[in-house]
């Protein structure tokens, strides 16, 4: 069974940032660097990687650099291609034109509230959301998304990229009650947002990367507050259980919590290991630093 395309992904970043602040006061998190590339861009990277070739972007006051970011930075291109610059550190900050598309959140009210107010775009087919501060280095050669996005032309319907956590980290996120187990796949029975302690149904997280039918805009609509007094997109996704088919997709590969400061320590940290230029430095620095104790 062929299933609709996935061209389309909702990128929300109209958070306050607060765990960031001061460094997030003018400048929004999601332009934060990891190594030398903005956390945005990465998850944009992701994307086109994925095939998806429509980037909209949920964004608020404050943030509008975004914006700026994936346009052409004209004084600077001109400036270092006058004087024979490489201006290939540039290539996928420029979207093609159309592509990419800001849609304001006027109140932080939830994830949820965020992907609603792309409801007009999205239109009847089915998309995806990629949360840009949560940063997923795929494994082998593929992406996180890329790998959701095949395993969505298998299964179709709603797919949720489904991570381990130590039981105890549960509480902070959506949390997934577990079907039966087909490789990476998982069939969604249930989810929750923000479990209390000892409650969770399994260690199985949603980390922030999804691939939703548009019937959830619906749903969001008319949804009430929850967890932490916001509209909760895993409120919304719980209601579609049972109608569609739901997987969780354990992916290959590692994943940073980009908006705690240990896990974008750690992002940078492991990035610059990976980099030819900079591994040697890094790895000298951080021995002689541990051994200081
Ligand atoms: P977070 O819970 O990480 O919130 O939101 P935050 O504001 O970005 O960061 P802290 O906790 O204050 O430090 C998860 C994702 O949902 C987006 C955020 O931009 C982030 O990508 N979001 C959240 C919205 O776009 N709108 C909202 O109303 C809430």
């Amino acid at each position: 069974m062929t299933h609709k395309p996935i061209r389309k992904a909702i990128f929300p970043v109209a958070g306050l940032g607060t765990r960031f602040l001061p460094a997030t006061k003018a400048v929004p998190k999601e332009l934060l660097p990891v190594v030398d590339r903005p956390l945005i861009q990465y998850a944009v990277d992701e994307a086109l990687e994925a095939g998806i070739e429509q980037m909209i972007f949920i964004t608020g006051r404050g943030k509008g650099a975004i914006e700026d970011y994936f346009d052409i930075a004209f004084e600077a291109e001109a400036t270092q291609r006058e004087r024979g610059k490489d201006l290939s550190a540039l290539e996928g900050t420029r979207l093609a034109p159309g592509h990419a598309i800001f849609i304001r959140q006027q109140e932080p009210l939830g994830l949820g509230h965020a992907i609603w107010c792309a409801r007009d775009i999205v239109g009847d087919e089915p998309f995806a959301i990629l949360l840009p501060d949560e940063f997923m280095r795929g494994g082998k050669d593929n992406g996180c998304m890329k790998q959701m996005v095949a395993a969505y032309q298998q299964v179709g319907g709603n797919m949720v990229c489904a991570l381990e956590v130590p039981i105890e980290e549960t509480p902070s996120y959506g949390v997934i009650d577990p079907g039966t187990r087909d490789g990476p796949l998982t069939q969604v029975r249930g989810l929750v947002e923000k479990p209390a302690p000892g409650t969770a149904p399994s260690n199985l997280i949603l980390p922030g990367r999804y691939i939703l039918q548009p019937e959830v805009m619906k749903i969001l609509e008319t949804q009430e507050k929850g967890a932490g007094g916001e509209i909760q997109l895993t409120d919304a996704m719980a209601a579609m259980i049972g109608a569609q088919p739901f997987h969780g997709l354990t992916f290959d590969g590692r994943r940073f919590d980009c908006g705690s400061k240990a896990g974008y320590i750690e992002a940078n940290f492991a990035l610059a290991l990976e980099r030819e230029e900079l591994r040697d430095q890094i790895r000298a620095f951080a021995q002689a630093e541990l051994a200081r104790g």
